[in-house]
């Protein structure tokens, strides 16, 4: 069996491999399994875990902690993050001592209650709070979204180490634990940032200011390698890849258009042209043939999003719902938005975009508009001023 690892003195990773596994979440697939990573902290007073793992694995993991300490005698379980694949252990330690602390944000302390349903003993903590194990200090920071509303950094401060929980890891199971004992990892470690952080970026600017002049040793995430050599390679990217959103040149319009007969493609182009003369940047999508990056990319650009669909049996067609669902998958720049089409019979699908961008929180910037067939001068003359209203508001939103 798999044994306990020594980070540095008094901090040893217990976590647990799980190199079979092929999709995380039953989301997101992983070419490489993955690791649940947790560390016992041991000061001269206290022994702390940080974070657990996936219940599943609960056996092997008390067994590596047994090789430090009897599992009842953890004073302390800092739940980072509340997601079963890191709290999944905690009802057993609880059961082992039902007088440890959990330290967690208060989001978590509400999350737990209901994923265990049953009384613990929390300590709620804020930014800069710390606990003394005995020559050896916890300090916590709050990092909400990274990537649940609950989650938090803990910070050892004698040894400079980073528990980030799912904030800088990658799905990856590596052989060794190290980031410098095995092969590099990027790709997994940016798929991960795609599938699990992207639509927090943020947050992520937030969580990295905290940490902006802490002396960073090693990042000890919870899933994949320990950055032992590359905290600072895996900060950077993260700050790189979130970078706020350029406010320069002229404001941008995202166009994803879908038109079956011409008509919606019509429309676009008079409400393109429109965009153009009224000083916004265009950027028009076929969402027949885009390519997902580019468009979530766009979006994370965008000032306004405007989407063109036909109405095809009684529904919006199946690559503008994919297109609304990529959404939620990044952060967008804005949450602006306007819809429009054409249709044959009913023209159910302006109204269900509008609904369902709504339902993302987005501000509709003008009413949608869609044309029965060919457009008539005067429905294209709608089209431009259509164009002027979302032109105007995003300029004035500026
Ligand atoms: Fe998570
Ligand atoms: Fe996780």
């Amino acid at each position: 069996m798999d044994t306990s690892v020594k980070v540095v003195d008094g901090v040893h990773w217990v976590g647990v491999r799980h190199p079979d596994l092929k999709v995380f979440d039953d989301l997101f697939p992983t070419r490489n399994g993955t690791t649940y990573n947790s560390y016992l902290v041991q000061g001269a007073e206290k022994t702390a875990l940080i974070d657990t793992v996936k219940e599943p694995f609960a056996e092997e993991f008390f067994s590596k902690v047994g090789e430090h300490v009897d599992p009842a005698k953890i004073d302390i379980v800092v739940v980072n993050h509340t997601e079963p694949d890191h709290s999944g252990a905690v009802a057993q330690v609880i059961e082992k001592n039902p007088n440890v602390q959990i330290y967690c944000s208060k989001a978590a302390e509400n999350f737990l209650k209901q994923l265990l349903n049953r009384s613990f003993n929390a300590v709620i903590v804020s930014d800069g709070d710390e606990v003394d194990l005995g020559g050896k200090t916890l300090r916590f920071i709050l990092a909400p979204y990274l990537h649940w509303p609950d989650t938090i950094f803990t910070y050892l401060v004698e040894e400079q180490l980073l528990f980030p929980c799912d904030a800088f890891g990658a799905h990856y199971c590596p052989d060794k634990l190290f980031d410098d004992e095995i092969n590099e990892f990027y790709t997994d470690f940016h798929f991960y940032f795609d599938c699990i952080v992207r639509p927090f970026k943020d947050k992520v600017r937030d969580a990295l200011k905290k940490c902006e002049g802490l002396p960073i040793r090693m990042v000890c995430p919870s899933h994949g390698p320990i950055r032992r050599s590359s905290g600072q390679f895996a900060i950077e990217s993260y700050a790189r890849w979130c970078a706020a959103p350029s406010n320069d040149g002229k404001p941008k319009a995202l166009l994803a258009v879908l038109s079956s007969h011409g008509n919606t493609r019509d429309m676009a182009k008079v409400i393109e042209t429109e965009l153009f003369a009224q000083g916004l940047d265009v950027t028009t999508f076929a969402l027949s043939d885009m390519r997902d990056d580019d468009y979530r990319d766009a979006l994370e650009q965008a000032d306004v999003l405007l989407i063109g669909s036909p109405t095809i049996q009684r529904d919006a067609p199946p690559q503008v719902w994919h297109a609304l669902a990529l959404i939620s998958s990044v952060t967008p720049k804005s949450r602006l938005g306007a819809v429009f089409g054409s249709f044959g019979w009913s023209g159910e699908a302006v109204k269900m975009i509008e609904q369902r961008l709504t339902g993302l929180k987005y501000k509709l910037v003008a009413d949608g508009i869609t044309f029965r067939f060919t457009p008539t001068t005067e429905n294209m003359d709608t089209c431009r001023k259509f164009a002027e209203q979302v032109a105007h508001t995003v300029l004035c939103e500026e």
